[in-house]
């Protein structure tokens, strides 16, 4: 069954990927989250409120885990979607969840540098605002902080900040934010979430990896470069790691060694925060040739990734190919496979069985130079 027909069933409510299927061999042997302890890295996943009902899912996620990142729920457009008027959607339930099984918990995200991806009444207050005049958009930001605060105490790292780089000028991406706030913006980020958050990791989010060019990369050093000088409370620097794009295409791993010990010269952490690993780019069919070759790609970059003993966290952005964004009706047609198969970019296929993906994540983590 090719996607177009997965998901016109999934609409008429016949079968949910993953869901009808019936779970097959759990995996048996250490956990992601036991290989990653013994060398001090912590393995998580991102969670959305829809796959908390599928209880396969959840166990898998709950065995092989140690911490968890909800993959929509904690969005500023979603949390308060008209100003003022909070809806909690799934974030309650995913962070009840977390606790009742002890996992970390990862904040995603606070701020969003990105019309799309904030709320629209947001925006359009930032855009009815002369430069200059800031206090109205300032204080939601305030506002928002302290309701997070409230909400959902127990998160330990945060995204404070996510894809403000434009990675086509490699500067600040202009936006009713950044026209209002420059860099401000940046600074409000951290600074609201440090004094509300004073215990938590304040991480700055963003999707470079080891492709080619080298100017979203430069741009995000700038960016930490400067907001380091300028004193804002960045204590680590997220790499969402969705390495697809680069599978088959140019890359380049001396400029990634590169910038990873720019990062770490600035006295960095690094969490891998959203990896997974589009087969979009594999023309062949074959499942298995398409996960030997993911699962390989998948390994290269993360031994080389993991080689710096300050990259704390590795968080895949969904465990299985079933749970994925990238198999759901909102993902893009553009990032589609050309036969419209569905896309085995993670580490468990739709039925829940490990594949290829999952030995290399798990060699990776176990290969790592021990962060103690
Ligand atoms: O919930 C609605 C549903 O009611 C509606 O029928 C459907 C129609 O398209 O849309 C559903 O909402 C979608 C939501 O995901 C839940 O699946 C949104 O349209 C869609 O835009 C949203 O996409 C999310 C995207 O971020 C934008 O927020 C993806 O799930 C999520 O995986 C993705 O995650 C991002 C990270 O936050 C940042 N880094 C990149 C990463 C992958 O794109």
């Amino acid at each position: 069954m090719n996607r177009r027909e997965t998901l016109k069933l999934m609409g008429a409510g016949a079968v949910a990927v993953g869901v009808a299927s019936p779970v097959s061999a759990a995996f048996s042997g250490p956990s992601l989250a036991s290989l990653g302890r013994k060398r001090g890295i912590g393995f998580g996943s991102a969670l959305s409120g829809n796959s908390l009902d599928k209880a396969a899912y959840v166990r898998l996620l709950a065995s092989e885990c140690s911490l968890l990142t909800a993959e929509n729920a904690l969005k500023w457009k979603y949390l308060e979607p008209y100003d003022g008027e909070r809806t909690y959607g799934d974030a309650r339930a995913l962070a009840d969840y977390a606790e009742l099984r002890g996992l970390r918990q990862r904040g995603h995200c606070f701020v969003w540098n990105h019309h799309d991806r904030m709320p629209r009444w947001l925006i359009n207050t930032a855009a009815s605002l002369r430069t200059g005049d800031t206090s109205k958009l300032t204080r939601r930001m305030w506002r928002h902080g302290a309701f997070l605060a409230r909400e959902f105490p127990g998160i330990h790292s945060w995204d404070a900040l996510n894809e403000a780089v434009d990675p086509w000028t490699g500067e600040l991406r202009e936006t009713e934010l950044t026209r209002l706030l420059g860099n401000r913006l940046v600074d409000l980020s951290f600074r609201i979430l440090s004094q509300k958050y004073p215990d938590t990791e304040l991480v700055y989010n963003d999707t470079m990896n080891w492709e080619a060019s080298q100017l979203h990369k430069n741009g995000v050093l700038r960016l930490l470069e400067r907001a380091i000088k300028r004193g804002v409370p960045i204590d680590a620097l997220g790499i969402q790691s969705h390495i697809g794009k680069t599978l088959g295409r140019p890359r380049d791993e001396l400029a990634w060694r590169k910038f990873l010990e720019e990062v770490q010269g600035l006295g960095l952490d690094v969490l891998i925060t959203e990896f997974d690993c589009s087969d979009q780019n594999i023309i062949k069919r074959d499942a298995a040739i398409r996960d030997a070759e993911t699962a390989a790609f998948s390994k290269g970059y993360l031994d080389l990734t993991l080689s710096f003993p300050n990259v704390r966290d590795v968080v895949v952005w969904s465990l299985s190919d079933g749970e994925s964004y990238m198999n759901r009706q909102s993902y893009p047609e553009y990032r589609w496979r050309t036969d419209e198969l569905p896309l085995r970019g993670h580490a468990y296929d739709k039925r829940l069985r490990p594949k290829p993906m999952r030995d290399a994540i798990a060699l990776s983590l176990a290969n790592a130079p021990d962060r103690a």
